[in-house]
């Protein structure tokens, strides 16, 4: 599949997020992130603004839910048109029931990793997943500075999954900027989640394009 980027409108304007999306027309996906005020200290949407979303763009949504009881919850994103949706282990009772269920509706299923969750535990959970997510901070809020210690996590993710010949989507999510999604392509990353570094640009859809250019292998 190669390099994708997908800015996440956590930091847009939530008054106006069909606009907002309309300005990053060359993104892969959509970063949509669904927190409850439980799982992290902050909320924001539901599956009734999912839906709403997925009628505004023909860009697919990629939904990253920071909620407890995703076993409950996550089939209702992939039943509101999320092309993706990416759970948390730590808060899965069943990830692979809940993997299976997600793929069952036609998603893609993703299993997220807070900065101190290690993923060896997971390995032989990684086939039932379409894509892995290596938070790069601690999950709540957009704007924080990059974590260089969770590049050793995105690495070793990329052996295990080549180790045993998946084609496993690697993203990684939080403070990924110009400066730093050099190195998260190095450790093996190939999706890239952007917040701030593209509603903070004065042109998003150029910071989509040299996001991609500095994210090539
Ligand atoms: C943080 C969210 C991120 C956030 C990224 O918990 O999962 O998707 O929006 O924002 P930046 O790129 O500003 O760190
Ligand atoms: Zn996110």
């Amino acid at each position: 599949m190669g390099v994708q980027i997908t800015p996440s409108i956590l930091n847009a304007d939530m008054g106006n997020l069909a606009a907002e999306v309309a300005r990053i027309p060359s993104a892969d996906m959509v970063h949509v992130d669904v927190m409850d005020n439980h799982f992290v200290p902050n909320l924001t949407l539901g599956p009734a603004m999912v839906q709403a979303l997925a009628g505004a763009t023909s860009i697919p949504l990629d939904c990253h839910l920071m909620i407890e009881d995703p076993d409950r919850w996550a089939p209702a994103y992939a039943e509101a048109g999320a092309s993706s949706v990416t759970f948390h282990v730590e808060a899965a009772a069943a990830p692979v029931r809940l993997a299976r269920e997600l793929r069952g509706q036609g998603a893609r299923a993703g299993m997220a990793l807070k900065p101190a969750t290690p993923v060896d535990p997971y390995e032989d959970l990684l086939a039932e997943l379409d894509m892995l997510l290596v938070m790069t901070v601690e999950p709540g809020f957009g704007g924080q500075k990059f974590l260089d210690l969770c590049l050793p996590k995105v690495r070793r993710a990329r052996e295990l999954a080549d180790r045993h010949g998946l084609d496993l989507w690697l993203q990684v999510d939080g403070g990924v900027s110009a400066e730093t999604i050099g190195r998260c392509a190095e450790a093996g990353a190939d999706v890239f989640v952007a917040g701030s570094a593209v509603y903070g640009a004065d042109d998003p859809d150029a910071m989509v394009a040299t996001l991609r250019g500095l994210a090539q292998p």
